[in-house]
């Protein structure tokens, strides 16, 4: 089983968005097992989007995902980089399909609602980043 990052953005979180964020997560048939909800600091969205340092956006987003709080999660399932991805849709959410949430909820790349890791590899340094280890829930969906 794979397991990946997600973040509910500030402006999901303003905008009233978790619920049907982690809805459609569920829906998919995708199992949570970390949340939390919180403020993040300068220095966690720094080594979040350290890849980003040195783009135009970068101090923007920066700003932007200190704004206000984010629900940080962790999906479980086959193939969980890929499905969620699917689910949210292209990271410009004008390129996004009908159906993905960035589509259905978003115009903005800049204001794209979510965050999902982008492969196994950088899902497990994410989820390191993000939390501890015995914040993992270990329990089974019934079918
Ligand atoms: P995310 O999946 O969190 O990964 C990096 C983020 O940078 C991306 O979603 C967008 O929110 C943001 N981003 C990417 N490109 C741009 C851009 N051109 N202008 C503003 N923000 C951007």
């Amino acid at each position: 089983m794979e397991r990946t990052f997600v973040l509910a953005k500030p402006d999901a979180v303003q905008r009233g968005l978790i619920g049907e964020i982690i809805k459609r997560l569920e829906q998919r048939g995708l199992k949570l097992v970390a949340a939390k909800f919180l403020q993040v600091s300068t220095d966690l969205a720094e080594q979040h989007y350290a890849i980003h340092k040195g783009k135009p956006f970068y101090e923007g987003l920066i700003r932007y995902i200190c704004s206000a709080p984010v629900m940080a999660m962790v999906w479980e399932g086959p193939q969980a980089v890929t499905a969620v991805r699917q689910t949210m849709g292209a990271t410009r959410p004008t390129e996004a399909a009908p159906g993905t949430i960035r589509h259905d909820f978003g115009l903005e790349v800049g204001r794209n609602l979510t965050h999902a890791s982008d492969s196994p590899e950088n899902a497990q340094a994410e989820i390191s980043l993000w939390f501890k280890p015995e914040e993992m829930v270990d329990w089974k969906q019934s079918n």
